[in-house]
């Protein structure tokens, strides 16, 4: 089993489209797929229609360390999810007050058999929350919006908090390698060079711990109608339409390069 948290120390660029899209892509393939929505606003939890509602959630998953009783089942055979459910708030504050509050998930997840994949979903700010998604993974998967003045703050930002979560490897929680993925990319943009400065950034930066995706994923509005029908995206839009490429070579192409040991049949969106 293998985990990849999604995360950035930015909002709005994308992160809950992208492991709703993931989770979906990799369940299509046969994969059994977990989702974990921890930010507390519960988007991912609402992406797909919920056919069996747990009686826990991510306050229990968190807190309790143990998955049992936190796993729901979403209208997309072979993936299920642990519901963002904290409606007091207290989530945050019980995490930096518990000296092992930052690790209890990891150590629960550890204990998770009967899937291949989990994908957690996080908050866009920095904060004891995002720690914890980011301490429970295994590799961890970041989108950046193309324009270079986001590219440089996505290295400063997520350097620094790399940085800062780095000494956790001491308690048992090294941290995953980071894959940053140019999203949301469009036509007025020379996507090679922004891709290309952003290698050189990180690459000079981040002593290895960062790197670039080739895969790109395009601001389409196909993403926006996928989420509306409630549908994994690479169902939604199996052809192109013109230059852009279409969200199943998209989908496809960065499984391929972020999980090269998950095979995808190649009749996958014909569901
Ligand atoms: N590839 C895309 N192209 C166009 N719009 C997108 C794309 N991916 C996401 N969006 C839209 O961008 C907004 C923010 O996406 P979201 O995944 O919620 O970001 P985050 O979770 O980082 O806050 C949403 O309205 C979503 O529909
Ligand atoms: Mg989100």
């Amino acid at each position: 089993m293998i985990v990849v948290t999604v995360c950035s120390t930015k909002g709005g660029v994308g992160k809950t489209t992208l492991t709703a899209n993931l989770g979906g892509i990799l369940a299509d393939a046969g994969n059994r797929v977990l989702l974990v929505d921890a930010d507390i606003q519960p988007t991912l939890s609402s992406y797909y229609p919920i056919e069996a509602r747990a009686p826990e959630g991510l306050h229990h998953l968190v807190t309790g360390g143990s998955v049992e009783g936190t796993i729901s089942r979403t209208a997309v055979t072979n993936l299920d999810i642990v519901i963002s459910d904290d409606p007091d708030g207290s989530l945050e504050n019980w995490v930096l007050h518990t000296p092992d509050g930052r690790v209890r998930m990891k150590h629960a997840l550890k204990g998770l058999t009967g899937y291949d994949i989990v994908l957690i979903d996080t908050q866009g700010a920095v904060g004891p929350l995002q720690d914890v998604g980011v301490l429970a993974a295994d590799l961890l998967l970041s989108p950046i919006p193309p324009e270079i003045l986001s590219a440089r703050e996505f290295a400063r930002g997520t350097l620094g908090m790399l940085d800062r979560l780095r000494p956790m490897q001491f308690l048992g929680a090294p941290l995953g390698h980071l894959y940053g993925i140019i999203y949301r990319m469009d036509h007025t943009v020379d996507a090679r060079r922004v891709a290309d400065s952003l290698r050189k950034a990180t690459f000079a930066d981040s002593r290895g711990a960062i790197s670039i995706l080739e895969t790109m994923v395009p601001g389409t509005v196909a993403y926006r109608e996928a989420a509306t029908a409630r549908v994994p995206v690479h169902r939604w839009e199996r052809q192109r339409r013109g230059s852009t490429a279409c969200a199943l070579e998209t989908m496809t192409s960065l499984v391929h390069e972020l999980l090269p040991h998950v095979d995808l049949p190649t009749d996958l969106g014909e569901v």
